[in-house]
């Protein structure tokens, strides 16, 4: 099938208490390493990319790469564009046929942050395309946005349902203690705030920062209504971790095929975790 819309996908998963998956890739092999590990495991998918990524390898690239794999995968996959905070390349996104696109505006106050939101939301709906957009300030560092320690802030509950209400957005990202990147010690996930906005808000909760959580804080955080978990920066070190390792025992090593599969591998083995976290192997058929 061709790539769809995260939308119902994300709904379906809030329906039935799972997340789906949203893996940021950087290469093809990441894309196809991911979509390996979903359809081994019948799950949906989101492939995710930075705004890096696409400048690095062109929106076009991308859509055409995914809608290979899902054209040739029988589970359900999305391609959404991670937190971009320009106007101009959402629309490049949508127009090159991203099916999901996240409109990060949460830099911004908050009467800021639901005008931005709103008038992309005007133009994906229009598409077909859905919206994720963030409240609070996830800590951390993902591609050109940092956010540092101190100035990440947790999402207000209350908050977080008048912004759904006023944007319309139907996919939204709360600031609930998560940040990207490695953790230097245990991640401190607000899981009664996670709970608050979950009973308040009826549209799917975007876990971001999915790299080095516990595991049991994982299913935890998805049990209560968490339904889309975003991991980057662990594929990135299992992906790079593999190639390495092949130039430390043969530094002479010059066929790409002799590293690249490597460390496909290990991003597969790694996502196959993630989902299995998430809940939702065997998931692909849960879309009617
Ligand atoms: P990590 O890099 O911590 O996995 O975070 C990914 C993320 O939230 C992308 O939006």
């Amino acid at each position: 099938m061709p790539i769809i819309s995260s939308t119902v996908m994300l709904q379906k998963a809030r329906e039935h208490h799972y997340a789906v998956a949203a893996f940021n890739v950087h290469t093809l092999e990441m894309l196809q390493a991911v979509v390996d590990a979903a359809t081994e495991m019948e799950s949906p998918l989101i492939i995710q990319s930075t705004v890096g990524t696409v400048r690095h390898l062109g929106a076009k690239y991308l859509v055409e790469a995914a809608t290979v794999a899902a054209n040739q995968s029988s589970i359900p996959i999305a391609l959404h564009l991670d937190h971009c905070t320009e106007f101009n390349l959402i629309i490049e996104c949508i127009r090159a046929g991203y099916t999901s696109v996240m409109i990060d505006a949460s830099m911004h106050p908050y009467e800021d942050n639901v005008a931005i939101t709103s008038k992309v939301m005007e133009i994906a709906n229009a598409a077909g395309v859905n919206v994720e957009a963030e409240l609070g300030k996830v800590g951390g560092v993902e591609d050109d946005i940092v956010v540092d320690e101190q100035d990440a802030l947790l999402a207000d509950p209350e908050e977080c349902l008048q912004f759904v209400k006023q944007t319309g957005v139907l996919t939204l990202a709360p600031a609930i203690g998560t940040a990207h990147g490695i953790y230097k010690g245990d991640p401190h996930i607000d899981f009664e705030r996670i709970e608050k906005i979950a009973a308040l808000v009826d549209i799917p909760l975007v876990l971001h920062g999915g790299s080095g959580i516990p595991a049991e804080q994982v299913k935890r955080a998805v049990a209560l209504g968490m339904s889309k978990m975003n991991v980057a920066t662990e594929l990135r070190i299992a992906f790079s971790d593999a190639i390495k390792q092949i130039f430390d025992e043969n530094p002479s090593e010059n066929d790409p095929r002799k590293y690249m599969i490597p460390a496909k591998e290990a991003v597969k083995q790694l996502a196959m975790q993630k989902i299995g976290l998430c809940g939702s192997a065997g998931k692909a058929g849960v879309l009617q």
